[in-house]
C-alpha cells in the first residue's frame, strides 16, 4: 500500500566519489550528560523504581529490561517464530528503502535505540546503492553496543561516517546538530512508539518535531492492530523466552539495587487489552511475599495473584497515527506495509514554510 507524495524537498544528484579514510578517523563517540539540571536519575538512582512500586496498581519501568542478559533476551525474541514484529519491518524495509532514499535524496540517517543497527543496514545498502555520501548518527543508552556496531558497520561500509552519541532520547533530541548534508531523516523503527503511553508519546513526538528543521523526515516503524490470538502468541512463545525476558527484569533490580525479588515466586503474564490497544506485560506474584529493595530502602508487600505491570505494547491504525502525526505537523509523505498489514513504516516530513 502507499499512499500519495506530496511536492517536497527532493535531491537526487549523484554525489562525486568519497575519498576513503580509515575507520578511526571516520567515527566520533559523544557521551552527552545534561548541561543543565542533573536529571532525577542522576540525583536519585532508582527512583522511578521505587515510585512505580509503591502506587497501585503497581508498574516498573520497561528500561530495566535491557542489562546485557536482557538485551541478549531481546535479540532472541526478535527471532522467535511467534514474534513477526521483526521479520516484518525487515520485509518492509527491504522492498521500500530504494525509494526512501530516492525520496529524501542525500541525508544524514539519525537512528533512536540504533542497539546493533542491524535493520539500518537495509538502509545504508540503499543510499550506498544509489551513490548518497553515508553519514550516520546512532543514538542509544548503552555506549558499548553502539560502539561495538559502530565498528562493524565502518568496517563494511568504506565511506560511512559516524558520529554517534550516547544517551538518552531527550537529551539527543535537545543536542542534535545540523546536518552538512542537504537534510536529516530521524529513525525511529522496531515499534518501540508502542511501548510508550498515549502522554509519553505525544511529548515524544514533540521532541521529535522540535529537532526537525523544515523539510528533514521522520521514518517511523509501529505494529498494527491485529487478532487477540495472534498478538498475545507473539507475547507468550511457546520456548518461554518472552517470560525469561520479563523475569529478568527482576534478576536485574535485584542487582542493581541489592533486591530479594525471588523470580520462582513470580509468573509472566501477558495479554492484549482490546479497548486499549495494547498487550500489557505483567510478572504475577505466585503468593503473599515481601520483597526488598535495599539500596532503594523500599520495602514492598505483594498479595497473592497481584501484578506488577512490565510494559505496555501499543498497536497502532495507520490511519489514527498519520492523523496523530498530522496534527503534530509531521506530514505523511508515504507509507508502506507488508501484504498482511502487520506492520506499517511511515515516512513523515516537516514542511517547507
Ligand atoms: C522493544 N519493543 C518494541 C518490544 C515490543 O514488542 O513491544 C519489546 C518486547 N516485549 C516483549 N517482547 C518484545
Amino acid at each position: 500500500m502507499s499512499t500519495s507524495q506530496s511536492a517536497g524537498q527532493k535531491t537526487s544528484a549523484r554525489q562525486p566519489k568519497q575519498p576513503i579514510y580509515s575507520p578511526e578517523a571516520r567515527v566520533q563517540i559523544e557521551h552527552l550528560i545534561s548541561q543543565t539540571e542533573p536529571s532525577e536519575e542522576e540525583l536519585h538512582p532508582g527512583s522511578d523504581v521505587t515510585r512505580g512500586l509503591s502506587q497501585q496498581p503497581k508498574t516498573l519501568p520497561p528500561r530495566y529490561f535491557y542489562d546485557d542478559r536482557g538485551s541478549q533476551l531481546f535479540e532472541k525474541i526478535c527471532d522467535l517464530p511467534e514474534y513477526y514484529l521483526t521479520r516484518t519491518e525487515t520485509e518492509i524495509l527491504q522492498t521500500c528503502a530504494s525509494e526512501i532514499a530516492d525520496i529524501t535524496g542525500t541525508c544524514e540517517i539519525v537512528e533512536l535505540g540504533s542497539g546493533s543497527s542491524t535493520k539500518t543496514r537495509l538502509l545504508l545498502d540503499a543510499y550506498q546503492q544509489a551513490g548518497h555520501a553515508l553519514c550516520y548518527r546512532p543514538i542509544d543508552i548503552s555506549a558499548g553496543i553502539l560502539e561495538s556496531s559502530a565498528h562493524s558497520l565502518l568496517l563494511d561500509y568504506p565511506t560511512l561516517h559516524i558520529h554517534g552519541l550516547v544517551g538518552t532520547y531527550e537529551l539527543a533530541l535537545q543536542r542534535l546538530a545540523t546536518s552538512h548534508l542537504p537534510t536529516r531523516m530521524i529513525c525511529f523503527i522496531g515499534s518501540t512508539l508502542g511501548n510508550l503511553n498515549p502522554q509519553e508519546c505525544d511529548e515524544f513526538l514533540d521532541q521529535i518535531k522540535n529537532a526537525l528543521q523544515p523539510g528533514e523526515y521522520f521514518l517511523l516503524g509501529i505494529d498494527l492492530q491485529k487478532s487477540k490470538a495472534q498478538l498475545e502468541a507473539a507475547y507468550n512463545d511457546s520456548q518461554g523466552i518472552t517470560a525469561e525476558f520479563n523475569l529478568n527484569m527482576l534478576r536485574h533490580l535485584n542487582q542493581r539495587f541489592e533486591g530479594t525479588f525471588d523470580l520462582t515466586r513470580f509468573e509472566h503474564f501477558a495479554f492484549y487489552n482490546e479497548s486499549d490497544h495494547q498487550i500489557e506485560m505483567h510478572l504475577q506474584s505466585l503468593d503473599a511475599q515481601t520483597v526488598q529493595l535495599k539500596a532503594l530502602g523500599l520495602t514492598v508487600e505483594l498479595s497473592q495473584g497481584e501484578s506488577i505491570l512490565s510494559e505496555i505494547s501499543r498497536k497502532f491504525s495507520l490511519t489514527t497515527l498519520q492523523q496523530d502525526l498530522e496534527k503534530k505537523g509531521l506530514k505523511s509523505r508515504q507509507v508502506w506495509t507488508d501484504a498482511n498489514q502487520w506492520f506499517g513504516l511511515i515516512l513523515c516530513q516537516l514542511p517547507l514554510i
